[in-house]
């Protein structure tokens, strides 16, 4: 057992204690962070006069020597090790002996670990944010692709409306988007350096925090040493983003298991997306979309454990806060893994751009154009509902839609509808005659997609 902290004790740790106390199986994937950290650490020591430079050289060549052998896996990240700070701190001392003691001058792994995670955090912010760019690429692709592709829009899962494929993916485009800028600003938020708060209260060696903070890339260093080491705020927000990430990728996972279904067919996912059953061979299943829906709960369970951990603990540092890594680990790799894959399904599934215009056809989607036709010849909306209303009835009754009705049984219920009625409730009027902007007409599209492809260059 490789500990820091012998001096005070007098027997060794029970080994059930020992293992449930160790966090080096799932705090590893910190190393990078935490050597780069130490760096930036000795760098600033010795430009402050606290050790010699020539040691802080010393201890800098043998750290990077260490993350090569971590890397090459000549360490081995065992729980011979308490922790990513123990097992570095121990193999720097096996390395150059007594000038790697020197290393913790000043420092707290209290500091250390919030630093670590803090810039993992900051690195993770920026790979959704790249995989949520790929994904907003591809939706724009197949917007600009379908922006006449018509199918009916729903509301309570009941065809309501007409619309476009390219006004669908938008509504999604839009939500990737605020997650994108929710990203953007979490890392302003979150871009304070944690180190040289020391255990809780800072140190009494003359370091310079502003000096580390930029060796790390921060904006500058946190300004409360307790709330420098207690701090998951940053954290939380991020698995509240991820959260939001999955809310939206399983919204429209069960939109494209619906599309897939025998029933509605609008589309078809790629073999190399789709899985097969071993039982019934004519089965082809929407499987990544399904696993995508599944595991938005295991992301949401990160972000409420993170938040129960957190509300009961007082300052500063407490042993709970250990509990912020696994869980967050698993919600950023998986958030990450869906993101990549449900893009792949996106990007190769194919349209079936018939059954999506008959769907909208039926469905009595242009009712409401109906009563905007008599609206235009001067009934009121109230009626103009209401003999809509009849007439999607007799339509029932004849078991056909609105489009196929003749004209006597349209005058029927009103003597202002005239032969041009046809022209004014086709599938192509009911779109293209929705020109505000956001609404579904190519026209608007455009001017929207226009904005899209800006904001996509930026
Ligand atoms: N493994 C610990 C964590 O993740 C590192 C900090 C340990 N600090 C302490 N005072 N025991 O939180």
């Amino acid at each position: 057992m490789a500990q820091l902290w012998g001096g005070r004790f007098q027997k060794q740790t029970d080994k059930a204690a020992y293992e449930f106390n160790a966090s080096i199986r799932f705090d590893k994937r910190l190393y990078r962070q935490d050597i780069r950290g130490s760096i930036a650490h000795v760098t600033m020591l010795a430009k402050q006069g606290i050790i010699a430079v020539a040691e802080k050289d010393q201890i800098i060549t043998a750290l990077k020597g260490i993350c090569e052998d971590i890397e090459k896996s000549v360490i081995v990240a065992d729980e011979k090790y308490e922790d990513i700070h123990s097992l570095v701190e121990a193999n720097l001392i096996e390395r150059i002996g007594d000038v790697g003691k020197k290393l913790h001058t000043g420092r707290s792994r209290n500091d250390q670990v919030a630093l670590d995670m803090r810039m993992y955090v900051r690195d993770e912010v920026d790979e959704v944010s790249g995989l949520l760019t790929k994904l907003l690429t591809t939706i724009l692709r197949i917007m600009e692709e379908n922006t006449d592709t018509y199918m009916p829009g729903f509301t309570h899962l009941q065809k309501a409306q007409p619309v476009t494929l390219a006004h669908h993916f938008g509504a999604y485009f839009e939500m990737f988007r605020r997650d994108n800028d929710r990203l953007k600003d979490i890392k302003m938020r979150m871009n304070q350096c944690p180190l040289g708060a020391g255990a809780l209260a800072g140190t009494t060696y003359d370091l310079d925090r502003e000096y580390t903070a930029k060796l790390l890339d921060f904006d500058g260093p946190g300004l409360n040493s307790m709330d420098c080491v207690s701090d998951r705020d940053y954290l939380i927000e991020f698995l509240g983003a991820l959260s939001l990430i999955m809310m939206h990728l399983s919204r429209f996972s069960e939109e494209i298991i619906i599309w897939n279904s025998n029933e509605y067919r609008f589309i078809e996912i790629d073999d190399g997306f789709s899985t097969g059953s071993s039982i019934m061979p004519q089965k082809k299943n929407p499987d990544i979309a399904e696993l995508v829906r599944g595991k938005t709960g295991r992301v949401y369970g990160a972000l409420m454990a993170l938040l129960t951990t957190m509300k009961g603990i007082p300052l500063a540092y407490n042993k709970d806060m250990q509990e912020d890594k696994e869980l967050s680990f698993d919600a950023m790799d998986n958030t990450k893994a869906c993101l990549l894959l449900f893009e792949g399904m996106l990007s190769t599934m194919t349209f079936n751009k018939d059954n999506m215009r008959k769907s909208a056809m039926g469905g009595f989607t242009n009712a409401t154009d109906v009563a905007d036709y008599l609206v235009r010849k001067g009934v009121p909306f109230r009626d103009a509902h209401s003999i809509s209303g009849r007439l999607v009835i007799t339509c029932i009754e004849k078991g056909i839609c609105l489009d196929e009705l003749s004209l006597d049984e349209y005058k029927k219920e009103s003597e202002c509808f005239e032969d041009d009625i046809y022209e004014a409730i086709s599938l192509e009027t009911c779109v293209n005659k929705r020109q505000t902007l956001g609404a579904p007409s190519p026209d608007s599209m455009k001017k929207v997609m226009e904005r899209y492809r800006e904001y996509l260059k930026a």
